[in-house]
């Protein structure tokens, strides 16, 4: 495991410490700022900060684009990862994941931060050959000079950067009487989805020449285990009182929810969906594959047979740690990252790390979301927090606007009935004595 980020990564733009206070307009001229200064044009960061999009992008992203489909993009601030400063572009619908990942970023700034760690970021393919000799999986091995020299031209850019061919493997799948050869590749700051496709369909022929076998199928694996991502967090206990509860209840509560995750895989589910919000929203909003990097968690999870929770916390000596190691293919170039002005900015707002980097944000993000999540459910509950945010959804549909609908939002959650009734009643109430000229 790398021990610490590239040296040439400082953390992200800096964003004041009230940045969630501050208005949709304040927040966006803030962010303007930093963004021209960055080189992006203003006409492009509202297009594609707005959600319109440019439709050559969308044409050329897609087959049959018909334009975007607008989800929040939002920023997590005042994280404090491996000592740096980082502020985390998030894309997420769901009301409550941008403000339970910066809850959890300040509660544990407040510590020190999150210490992260990542491995080298190899991904694996498969050519999956039929009919091959008895000695298949030797003759494999013997020839991994020729195989190697296959993929040269593929790999050499890739090797220049840093990356390249690390390893070439064989073994068979006895019950379907198949030969599996896995081509290992460290894809540095790429997904490598496409690299690692190529490499699988260039050598299959050369694989059927040396096997005897027919290659029936080749393509990379989004298992991705061996390129893993952690982070850790430490919290004394007595910074967890809540209301009734002690401190040192509260970390006990939390240490048995990471434990139910254990042992419970249909808590467990929920448990990762959690960790998800946060990772699958920082994906989302780097143009980074979501749904590669969820299979990849979702299988790590149940590694030993077992679906299971990926984050464990502990308490010891009067502090709660927490911990995550899951596999994190985050790329910070290729494919569509960066490809839009939006993820170009969120990349910008970063400070542009390497994709291992991403990756430890990812990791640190997933743990925060875990951790304030579990703190919510074992202390007030979640509701109490996602009533608050629902109701704003109720004011603008009730037909609020503007600064209508954090008023309205905040009447609504007050008096504690959560209906669109009751956001209707609340907003005429508001138009009769703005009327009435109160
Ligand atoms: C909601 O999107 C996520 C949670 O259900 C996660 C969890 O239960 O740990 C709050």
């Amino acid at each position: 495991m790398s021990g610490t980020p590239p040296s040439e990564w400082h953390g992200g733009l800096p964003l004041p410490p009230n940045f969630r206070k501050l208005s949709f307009a304040e927040r966006r001229t803030l962010l303007l700022e930093l963004a021209s200064g960055a080189g992006v044009e203003e006409a492009q960061f509202d297009d594609d900060l707005l959600g319109l999009g440019r439709s050559d992008v969308a044409d050329s992203l897609v087959e049959s684009a018909i334009g975007y489909l607008p989800v929040p993009f939002g920023v997590a601030s005042g994280f404090i990862i491996d000592g740096h400063p980082v502020s985390v572009p998030m894309a997420v619908e769901e009301p409550s994941v941008i403000a339970a990942a910066t809850y959890a970023a300040r509660l544990v700034a407040g510590e020190g931060g999150f210490t992260t760690w990542a491995t080298p970021p190899e991904m694996v393919a498969h050519v999956y050959l039929e009919g091959a000799r008895p000695d298949g999986a030797s003759a494999v091995l013997a020839g991994r000079t020729e195989i190697e020299h296959c993929l040269e031209p593929l790999l050499e850019s890739m090797r220049a950067r840093g990356g390249g061919l690390r390893a070439i493997g064989a073994d068979s799948i006895a019950e379907l009487a198949l030969l599996r050869v896995s081509v290992t590749i460290d894809v540095q700051d790429a997904m490598g989805a496409n690299l690692l496709n190529t490499a699988a369909e260039s050598i299959a022929p050369l694989l059927e020449k040396l096997t005897g076998g027919t290659a029936i199928m080749k393509i990379l694996t989004n298992e991705a285990s061996g390129r893993r991502a952690g982070a850790s967090l430490a919290i004394p206990v007595e910074r967890l009182r809540r209301g009734a509860l002690s401190g040192d209840e509260s970390a006990r509560r939390i240490v048995l929810a990471s434990d139910i995750a254990r042992f419970d895989s249909s808590r467990a589910v929920t448990h990762n969906k959690g960790v998800m919000n946060g990772i699958s929203a920082l994906a989302l909003a780097t143009g980074n594959d979501t749904r590669g990097i969820e299979a990849a968690v979702h299988r790590y999870a149940s590694r030993d047979g077992v679906y299971r929770g990926v984050t464990r916390y502990e308490v010891s000596g009067g502090v709660l740690r927490g911990r995550i190691e899951i596999p994190l293919p985050m790329a910070t170039t290729g494919g569509s990252v960066g490809f839009q002005a939006a993820t170009a900015f969120a990349l910008e707002l970063l400070g542009h790390p390497d994709g291992p980097t991403l990756s430890r944000i990812a990791a640190a993000v997933g743990l925060g979301q875990n951790f304030a999540a579990l703190f919510a459910l074992v202390t007030d509950g979640i509701q109490k927090g996602h009533m608050r945010l629902h109701a704003a959804r109720l004011a603008l549909q009730a037909g609020a606007a503007g600064d209508e609908i954090r008023e309205v939002g905040r009447r609504i959650a007050e008096g504690g009935r959560f209906t669109r009734d009751e956001a209707v009643r609340i907003l005429s109430q508001l138009h009769e004595r703005q009327g009435a000229g109160e």
